[in-house]
């Protein structure tokens, strides 16, 4: 199992948008593959069609007394699996709190499902808390989309600082551009000073293109749907550097959390 957050503390990034049609292409190439929305907008759960509100609070399972397995269903996505939001995932701070072992709830409740799963999408929320942490210490990825404005990279050196002083592996920060405005020189700049000083970051890059942003009304992943255009072949070319990037760590099936 290796597992993918795409994560910012940062709103509005494309975090859900890339997850979903991230987790789209994992199950088309024919491993099974769980997307777990994090996230009590439940913006992942709505795009792949299914309610976000299943209306139980997350106490129980932070505690351990409700299986994640369970909570997983299909999509119409070929290997896709869902884990619903929750709005009492607004909560879910609080509940890992109340742990013992506060940074490796996730990992524990995501061990038992690393037989059956070889990708586990994370889509998170906005923000950085403890949840985040619980984020950091689960994921072999952390795949963070950057708009590429100057304060933005600011925000990202932020996340390696954090994750550092976590004693993590920056390795595993893997940064790539999203909602690009290549007409904007501001964009254009700000790819260029980044990659010079940011070896790891995706060479593939998602422009801010209508038929993504369409997706929330069709509920059509182009990645899936239209994997000819521009947008299928930049969420084609992102996963294809991910599953590159994946190869250098061992699965989380073996971590101990
Ligand atoms: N590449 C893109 N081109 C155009 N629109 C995009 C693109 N990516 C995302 N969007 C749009 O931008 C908005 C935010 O996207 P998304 O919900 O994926 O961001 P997010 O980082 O998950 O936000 P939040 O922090 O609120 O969870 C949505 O309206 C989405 O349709
Ligand atoms: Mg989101």
């Amino acid at each position: 199992m290796k597992t993918i957050a795409v994560y910012n503390i940062k709103g509005g990034v494309g975090k859900s948008t890339t997850a979903v049609n991230l987790g789209c292409l994992a199950g088309r190439g024919g491993h099974a593959t769980l997307l777990w929305d994090l996230d009590p907008q439940g913006a992942a759960g709505y795009y792949l069609g299914q309610s976000g509100e299943t209306g139980r609070g997350s106490g129980k399972l932070t505690r351990g007394k409700e299986r994640l397995a369970d909570l997983a269903s299909a999509t119409p996505y070929p290997n896709l699996d869902l884990i619903p939001s929750r709005f009492s995932y607004r909560r879910l701070d609080i509940h890992l709190h109340a742990q013992g072992h506060r940074r490796t709830v996730l990992s524990r409740l995501l061990a038992p499902l690393a037989t059956a799963y070889r990708w586990v999408f994370l889509d998170c929320p906005p923000g950085i808390t403890l949840l985040s942490e619980n984020i950091f210490s689960t994921a072999d990825i952390l795949l963070v989309p950057l708009v590429p404005t100057p304060l933005s990279l600011r925000t990202f050196e932020e996340i390696v600082v954090f994750y550092e002083r976590r004693g993590l592996d920056r390795t595993r920060v893997l940064p790539f551009f999203s909602l690009v405005e290549r007409r904007k020189k501001i964009h254009r700049e700000t790819m260029e000073i980044f990659a010079a000083r940011e070896s790891r970051v995706c060479r593939a890059v998602i422009p801010s293109l209508s038929e993504i942003e369409r997706m929330a009304l069709t509920l059509r992943p182009p990645a899936y749907y239209r994997p000819r255009s521009e947008a299928g072949r930049a969420y084609a070319a992102l996963w294809a550097e991910i599953m590159t990037a994946t190869e250098l760590f061992e699965d989380t099936g073996r971590k101990t959390p």
